[in-house]
């Protein structure tokens, strides 16, 4: 299926439809995002970065070593009730901020925005502790989030409305350690 660290993992070939991001294609548009949020920031006293678990971790691991400025890293875990597909977008909080935000230049971190969902509730949660500025980045966007207007300052890949894992994203809990990012054959989903 695909080069270089891919084959580390042929495994997956019989999973994985095809690579639609390549772990270099990740690497390089996190430098690119990287350069431009350093770019934004220079002269603030730093950044608070705040991840979503579970997918945002690699991401997360990733951005911060490529960005320059001071960093502060949190995570929140935040679960939408029942399906996505008919959710309301009511978020429960799971794991909430473990600091005082207050002031604090946040930037949200994702793997991938879908509905929207999930951030619109953030952006509206967040400013309720006053922080002096709340901005998101996404390594993957879906159209549907495109369609949604949910404010994503930085986006690193469009990619199209097809189950994608890997580099964070899962199906069922697996596929999250993949350092590309994939479509999954249907196969998977539908006798699972
Ligand atoms: C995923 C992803 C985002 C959210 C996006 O998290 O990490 O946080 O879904 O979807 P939305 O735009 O439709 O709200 P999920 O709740 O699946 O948990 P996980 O990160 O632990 O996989």
């Amino acid at each position: 299926m695909t080069p270089s660290a891919e084959q580390n993992a042929p495994w997956y070939d019989a999973d994985i439809e095809r690579v639609i991001l390549s772990s270099d294609q990740i690497a390089e548009k996190t430098a690119e995002l990287a350069k431009q949020i350093d770019a934004d920031y220079a002269g603030t006293d730093g950044l608070l970065l705040v991840g979503l678990f579970k997918g945002a971790v690699m991401f997360m691991a990733d951005l911060a070593r490529a960005l320059t400025l001071p960093l502060e890293m949190e995570f929140m875990d935040l679960s939408s009730y029942g399906s996505k597909a008919t959710s309301s977008g009511v978020v429960r909080v799971l794991k909430d901020l473990d600091t005082d935000i207050k002031d604090r230049h946040v930037l949200v971190v994702e793997d991938i925005v879908d509905s929207g969902l999930t951030l619109s509730w953030l952006l509206k949660y967040l400013p309720s502790r006053h922080p002096a500025s709340v901005e998101v980045v996404s390594m993957v966007r879906k159209p549907k989030a495109l369609e949604s207007n949910v404010p994503v300052k930085y986006v690193g890949f469009d990619v199209p409305d097809e189950f994608v894992v890997g580099y964070g994203m899962d199906f069922a809990e697996r596929y999250r350690e993949l350092p590309f990012v994939g479509v999954l054959k249907p196969r998977v989903y539908e006798n699972a």
